[in-house]
């Protein structure tokens, strides 16, 4: 009786993730250390909808991605907990679990993990505030009896610590989940030749005779690499800024167009008020290539389940508050 139960806790914390993707779809890489698993997630997802993650408790890692928004905000940028202005546009986070390189500009950035301590701890500039906070995080957390059990049976191989480390791995796990592959453009793909209309059908030939699927090309519209399309920002080196090279100058990661009809405004400052004036920016484009079909074309990436599904927003019993 007693094996039996202690069976079935290890099981609860180390069942293989089941992952539910279309069948041409391998899953996308998980970190060695940082198993996907039920409750894993669902910790991550309490986590995501937390604002005890900001300094002063008024900032959740949900204030900035709305999920009918495709998870990006409606705001061109977005000032940090204690009112410092932001720097980068928002991005959506559809499918983010395949991409190699995350953040507008900086290659070294290469998992989700490392990616949630930039909010978290981040300092240019400060989003959440947390740096000088981490020893806050067990304390607030811990308070909760829930959470304390979660930790537990999230991380049993890290003695249910909590600190910045599994939060940022539960954050992640639960972000590799959040797959949007069901948009009338994917449909189509698989067949469903009626999913497109007429004109996002002649759009997708446009995007694609345009040379648009040289940067945005395969199942997530980017090549995950960096260009300059606008030259050069006089407020925001890119790439440069990590890489150090002169050249890197206005480089800045091809963003995914998942969602993208939902995640303005655009580009990496928001300045793009509209998608058109958002195709318009690249330097080598005329502007009059944003016609109808292409934009009947880009709505078309739309997977407007995924803006509603409850797997996603904010869980209604969470251990932390409300908000
Ligand atoms: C040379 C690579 C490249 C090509 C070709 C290209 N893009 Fe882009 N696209 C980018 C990059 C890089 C950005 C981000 C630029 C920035 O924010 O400074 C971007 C941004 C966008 C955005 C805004 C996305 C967002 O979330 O902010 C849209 C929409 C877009 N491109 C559509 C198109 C269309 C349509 C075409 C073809 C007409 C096209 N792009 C051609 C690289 C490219």
């Amino acid at each position: 009786m007693l094996l039996a139960s202690a069976v079935l806790l290890l099981g609860a914390g180390t069942a293989r993730w089941h992952w539910r993707l279309p069948p041409d779809v391998q899953a996308p890489p998980v970190p060695a250390d940082n198993a996907m698993s039920a409750i894993k997630v669902e910790l991550g997802r309490r986590l995501f909808y937390d604002a005890d993650l900001s300094a002063n408790g008024t900032m959740a890692c949900a204030a900035c991605y709305e999920q009918k928004r495709g998870f990006a905000d409606g705001n061109a940028t977005r000032p940090g907990v204690h009112g410092e202005p932001g720097r980068r546009n928002v991005p959506g986070l559809a499918n983010v679990a395949w991409r190699p390189v995350l953040t507008w500009g900086d290659p070294r950035v290469t998992t989700l993990e490392a990616q949630a301590t930039i909010p978290l701890l981040g300092e240019r500039p400060v989003e959440m505030g947390m740096k000088a906070l981490e020893a806050e995080l067990p304390r607030r957390l811990g308070r909760d009896a829930c959470y304390v059990r979660m930790f537990a049976r999230a991380f049993p191989g890290r003695m249910g610590r909590i600190d910045t480390g599994t939060v940022s791995a539960a954050l992640a796990a639960f972000q590799r989940t959040m797959i949007a592959l069901d948009s009338p453009w994917d449909r189509y793909r698989a067949g469903e030749m009626d999913a497109l209309s007429p004109l996002a059908r002649q759009g997708a030939a446009q995007f694609a005779a345009l040379g648009c699927t040289a940067c945005h090309g395969g199942r997530d519209l980017t090549d995950d690499r960096y260009h300059a399309v606008r030259g050069r920002d006089p407020h925001d080196e890119g790439l440069a800024e990590a890489s150090g090279l002169a050249s890197d100058a206005g480089r800045f990661r091809t963003p995914s167009l998942r969602n993208v009809a939902v995640t303005g405004p655009w580009l990496h400052d928001g300045t793009a008020k509209s998608l058109a004036a958002a195709i318009a920016r690249h330097g080598a484009i005329p502007s009059e290539d944003a016609s109808p079909a292409l934009l009947a074309f880009l709505e078309s990436l739309t997977d407007a389940a995924f803006l509603t599904d409850p797997r996603y927003a904010m869980p209604d019993r969470a251990c932390g508050r409300r908000l």
